[in-house]
Formats: C-alpha cells, structure tokens, sequence
C-alpha cells in the first residue's frame, strides 16, 4: 500500500476576518479553527502531516512534535504556499493529500473517499468538489462537453458563465508525490489577484493530457469554509448542531438544541437533561443524571452524577454528585464542592472546598475558605478575606451553623459544632461547640410617628 502524506495550507493572511487574531487560531465549538483539519488528518491515520504557515503569525509550539511545521514567508498564494513543501518531499513516492485548513467540517469519509477514487483510478491529481445552491467565493469547476475536469476558475477571474456554475473547489486534493514534483514549479502568477495558485497546476495537466479526476462530495455542509465572520458563524451552527445530535444518540436530553452550545472538547454522562440557554464550554465533563439550565454557562469543570445546575456561572469548578446550584450562583476557580452540597441563589464562591452535605442558600461570599461536613451558612454571610494586602483563608469545622449576616474576617477558624450569631463579626477563632454572638444594635431614642399629607 502507498504511504500518504498530508498537507494542511495555514498561512493565508485571513484578511477576510479583519482580525488581529489569526484566522486559524479563531475559536470554532471550543477548539482552534486549525485543530478540526489535523483532527481530520489523524483519524485518517496519516502520519507524516505538514502544516504551512506564517513564522509571524504562528509560534512553533502551537503544534506538537507529530506536524513538520513548514514556513511560508511571504503569502503569495496557495501554490506557493505547497510549494514550501516540496523540498520535504524529495525522496517520498506515494500520495500527498493537500486540504485548506479553513475547511473545519470535512470530513474523514468524505477524504477517504477521495483517496480511495485517486488509487482506484491510478490519477495523478483527484480533486474534492461539491455542487452546493447557496452563493459562494469557492473556485468553479469547469469540465469539457464530456463531464471531464478541464481547469479550476477562481471567482475573481470567472466569466459571467463560470460563475453560474454550481460546483466548487473545496481545496482538498490528492497528488502524486511525482506529478506535484514536476508541475507545481511551473505555476504563474498571472490572474487576478497575481498569487500563485495551486488550482493552476489542474490546467498544466489536461494541457499535458494528463488525466485528472474529480469526486464530488456526498454531503453539501461537509463544503462550508471560513473566510468570513459570518462564515465561521455558520460553520459554527453546522458543527454545534452535529454536536447535540451527537449527544442526544448517547443518551442526553436537550430540550432546546437550537439554544444549546456545547464544545467539542466536552463530555456529558446519560440520562442528563440540558435545558435551553446553556453554555458547557472546554474540558466541562458532566456526569448521569444531571439537569444543567436553563441560562447556565459551564467552563472546564467537572461535575459529578445527580447534579442540578440553574441560572448559573461555573468556572474551573467541582461539584460532587447530588449537589444543586442556583439559581444565580457564581462559582469561580477553585471551588470545589462535595456531595450533596447546596448552593443557592446569589452566591459567589471561589478558590475554596466546601464539604459533603454543608449549604450555602442564600447571599454570600465565600472566599479562600476551607468548610467542612454538614455546615450551614446562613444568609447574608461572607468571609472577609482580603485584608488589602493579602488573601487569607478562613476555616470552618465539620457541623458548624453561621448565622446571618456573618462577616467572618480572616484568617479565622469557627471550631466544630460551634454556631455564630446573627449579624456577628468573627475577628478571633471561635473554638470547637462554642457560640460567638453580641453586639445587638440597642434602641438610641423615640421616633415620631411621619405625618404624610
Ligand atoms: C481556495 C481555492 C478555491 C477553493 C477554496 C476552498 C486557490 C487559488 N483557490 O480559495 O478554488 O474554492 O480555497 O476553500 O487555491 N494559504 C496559504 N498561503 C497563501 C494563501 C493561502 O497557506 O499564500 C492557505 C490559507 O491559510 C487557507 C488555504 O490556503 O487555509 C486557502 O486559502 P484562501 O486564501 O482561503 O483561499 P480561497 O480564496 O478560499
Ligand atoms: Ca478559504
């Protein structure tokens, strides 16, 4: 069998996007644009994979050791762009597939496919199109009166009639090692935009009379790529719903797909419900049997089995099975709770472990606290943590009960069993079963009653 190598173009400029971030880079369901094409490439099981890009633009470390990063200097178009490879290719004998890498929803099928028709038909170049009813920027495929490829037309240099044409160039293509060897030098920069495109060395072959194929491709949104804002909007709204699809068949409930955002990069276990408006964004792993929503957003962080999560915001947090949240709580970094724990509504936590069955129900601000087992926190309680210098942590022992409106200035540690009283201001430790209460407010004098005309 024929070694492949593939090929991933990433150094255009992207000046579509109008962004100083590059166009690779951008965001698309919680990965980088760039991931989705290498993704592609690795479930194909290819192992030598080169990446074209800009050195200003892409750092080295921004892949690992298995991509050959090659630089392409100066962006003077796509066969250039390929053209930077071939010095890397110099000995290789078998296929070279070449993709764009702002082509995020091809797929391993669709590729496999094209390898498969290239060998089969023993070409030098077999090329990926899509016939597709929406209006694009994509290349044209112009075939002679007998259906065969004849060249590639680039919008920009298109007549009127080429561009009625319904089939496109998804920049996806299979070359022998030994073809691309000999034409890709040969290409000019004589169009519209005075790059040197890849799409050129198709019309150097049937010149030639070298025989090239075409495999269209089976499913139209596999051709959808990113130029654009808008573009990458819809590419995202294809991959998103593939995701949902992809969880409700493992089992997974979503109420609302269409409101429903989940990043490839999460897991959810079965049985769980997801509600409209929620956000499970990054290394998010949720367990079974959980309701998460409505309205929450959830940021790599791992919740357990059982859990119920509404109105809420939870950053880099751990929640233990059978716990409940919100609604409108606010669990920033750090926060771990146990089992069964509750946290209600209008509270801020962060950088602190709250253990099994404690409760924070209402209004507070636990920061930098470590809170032991069946605590109750009453309303209105915070810990006082930052003394404008440092943060200090405060500690509170297995069956405390605080009472509202605590204002627990740390460091402090309110010993096990031990209550505080309403509205008290905890500066010392309070030892284990104690109560700390006091400064009740006292009457001052007599009000007359308001006369209201
Ligand atoms: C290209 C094709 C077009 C096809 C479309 C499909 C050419 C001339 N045109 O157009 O026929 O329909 O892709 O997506 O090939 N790149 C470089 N270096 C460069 C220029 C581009 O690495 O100097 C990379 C880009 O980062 C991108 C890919 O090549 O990933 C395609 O370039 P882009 O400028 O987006 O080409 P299109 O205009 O989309
Ligand atoms: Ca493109």
């Amino acid at each position: 069998m024929k070694e492949t190598a593939a090929v991933i173009l990433a150094a255009g400029k992207g000046t579509r996007m109008k962004s100083a971030l590059p166009k690779i880079l951008h965001p698309l369901c919680g990965k980088p644009l760039i991931s989705y094409s290498l993704d592609v490439v690795r479930e194909l099981e290819i192992k030598k994979v080169f990446i074209v890009v800009n050195p200003d633009e892409i750092p080295k470390e921004t892949f690992g050791e298995e991509v050959i990063l090659v630089e392409q200097k100066e962006q003077l178009g796509t066969g250039h762009a390929l053209q930077q490879v071939l010095p890397h290719l110099d000995a290789f004998e078998g296929d070279i597939l070449v993709l764009s890498g702002d082509m995020p929803l091809l797929t391993a099928v669709d590729l496999n496919a094209l390898i498969k028709k290239h060998r089969a038909k023993n070409s030098s170049l077999t090329v990926l199109s899509a016939v597709v009813p929406w209006e694009t920027d994509f290349g044209r495929i112009i075939r002679n009166f007998s259906g065969s490829l004849l060249k590639i037309v680039e919008v920009r240099d298109a007549s009127p009639e080429e561009l009625k044409i319904q089939e496109l160039n998804l920049g996806s293509y299979c070359f022998e090692a030994e073809f691309l060897r000999q034409y890709l030098p040969l290409i000019s920069s004589n169009n519209a935009q005075n790059e040197f495109y890849l799409t050129e060395v198709i019309q150097l072959a049937t010149q030639d009379g070298i025989a090239v194929e075409v495999l269209p491709c089976q499913d139209p949104n596999s051709s959808r790529g990113v130029n654009s804002r808008a573009e990458l909007a819809r590419v995202s709204e294809i991959l998103r719903s593939k995701i949902c699809n992809h969880w409700m068949k493992e089992g997974v409930s979503l109420v609302d797909p269409l409101t429903t955002y989940i990043d490839a990069t999460v897991l959810i276990g079965k049985d769980t419900t997801i509600l409209p408006g929620a956000l499970l964004e990054g290394t998010t792993r949720i367990g079974e049997r959980c309701t998460i929503g409505p309205s929450s957003r959830i940021k790599d962080s791992f919740i357990g089995d059982d859990v119920a999560i509404q109105y809420s915001v939870l950053l880099e947090t751990n929640v233990g099975d059978s716990a409940s949240i919100g609604p409108f709580a606010y669990l920033r970094p750090g926060t771990v709770l146990g089992k069964k724990v509750r946290v209600g509504d209008f509270v801020e936590i962060k950088s602190s472990r709250i253990d099994d069955g404690s409760k924070v129900p209402h209004l507070s601000y636990i920061g930098d606290a470590v809170i032991g087992k069946n605590v109750n926190i009453g309303a209105g309680t915070i810990t006082c943590n930052y003394d404008g210098v440092r943060k200090n942590q405060t500690e509170i022992a297995d069956d405390a009960s605080i009472g509202s409106n605590t204002n627990l200035v740390a460091p402090v540690r309110v010993g096990r069993g031990s209550k505080t009283g309403a509205g008290s201001v905890i500066l010392a430790d309070v030892p284990d079963y104690s109560l700390a209460a006091g400064v009740p407010a006292k009457i001052k004098k007599q009000l007359k009653p308001e006369t209201k005309d």
